[in-house]
């Protein structure tokens, strides 16, 4: 079967190590079953992986790819919750399993016409969604889900700021937040990611670093390093910085005076359960959500995927079919 792997590391240069070609056909474990996947979306996660990040040396080749929706081996439509845990060692939540992986991590991603998965991974695809639709949401609008709705203590009304208005996760938690009825507000460096946060829904937009109206309730963080210190100063007492990810790099300045002074919380998050993916799909059948897609492209052309999404090019996902 077709499908796309990194082949080898390359910090520098990413694209490098992709491979595109003939790959053996999955053998499903017991408890396992196969989905042919007919649109498979792309995460910043798989350029780490392709630059050594996340991925061990011992397992290359690996097929790339977390999220995938596509049909099961008795013809109903799914996704496949990307990530491989044992949800019963940790009160149910998968996420929290020590020895969890995502997809492509430990076990072959979904760039590829076909992937093994435990059958417990699979969601039915509500019929409203198109298979493009649905590859969007297992990483980026799932994490967005759980930053939002179950991390931190925030609700409807609340005013929450979103790092990066380009990134998958941060258009997610735009078009999530704005449907739940929470004020949104967004960074971007781009005039032009500013202009389409605004039409996805966002009240306010801002430059990088740009002084507030108002502190906010809640920060949502995947920028990092570059955006730490904005986050931490946008924030009323007693709010909550919600990080999911670190783009920019992890190790910013604590400002722990700042932290304890005004009671502030630092909660990480990470991905979410499957009965959150369940919820997800019934929240955007409900509300009329859909995800933002950059651009849709044949998985045979994933290497201009790759590129234009370390070039920074894509505002929100770029989705691959087959
Ligand atoms: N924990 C989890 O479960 C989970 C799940 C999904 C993703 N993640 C992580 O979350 C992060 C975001 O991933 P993503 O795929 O949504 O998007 P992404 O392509 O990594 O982009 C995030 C945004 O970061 C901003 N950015 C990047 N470098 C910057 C810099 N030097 N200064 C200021 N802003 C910068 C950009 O915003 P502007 O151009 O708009 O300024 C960009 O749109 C990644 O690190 C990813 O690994 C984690």
């Amino acid at each position: 079967m077709f499908a796309v792997t990194a082949a080898r590391f390359d910090a520098d240069n990413p694209i490098s190590g992709l491979e595109l070609g003939d790959h053996a056909e999955p053998v499903p474990p017991d408890g396992w079953t196969t989905v042919t996947v007919r649109a498979a979306s792309l995460n910043h996660h798989d350029v780490w992986s392709l630059r050594g990040v996340g991925l061990s040396a011992d397992r290359l080749p690996m097929i790339l790819g977390c999220d995938a929706a596509g049909v099961d081996e008795d013809g109903n439509e799914v996704v496949v919750h990307a990530v491989i845990g044992d949800p019963t060692v940790a009160g149910g939540d998968e996420t929290l399993d020590p020895s969890r992986s995502l997809l492509s991590e430990r076990y072959d991603g979904t760039f590829a016409e076909q992937v093994a998965v435990p059958r417990r991974n699979l969601v039915r695809k509500p019929a409203a969604l198109s298979f493009e639709e649905a590859a969007c949401l297992p990483t980026a609008y799932l994490t967005a889900f759980r930053m939002l709705f179950d991390r931190a203590p925030v609700g409807p009304g609340s005013t929450v700021l979103v790092q990066g208005a380009g990134g998958g996760v941060a258009t997610a938690l735009i078009l999530l937040g704005r449907a739940a009825g929470y004020r949104m507000w967004a960074t971007s460096r781009s005039e032009a990611k500013r202009a389409r946060a605004l039409e996805l829904g966002a009240d306010q937009v801002f430059e990088s670093g740009a002084r507030l109206p108002e502190r906010v309730d809640a920060v949502m963080e995947t920028v990092g390093q570059a955006t730490w210190a904005h986050s931490l100063r946008a924030l009323r007492p007693g709010g909550t910085i919600v990080v999911s990810g670190a783009t920019s790099g992890p190790v910013p300045p604590a400002d722990l005076n700042r932290v304890f002074f005004l009671q502030l919380s630092v909660v990480g998050s990470t991905m979410g359960s499957r009965d959150e993916l369940a919820r997800l799909l019934t929240f955007c059948s409900q509300t009329g959500t859909r995800p933002v897609i950059d651009r849709t492209m044949p998985l045979s052309q994933a290497v201009q995927g790759f590129t234009a999404l370390i070039d920074g090019e894509v505002f929100g996902k770029v989705v691959f079919t087959l």
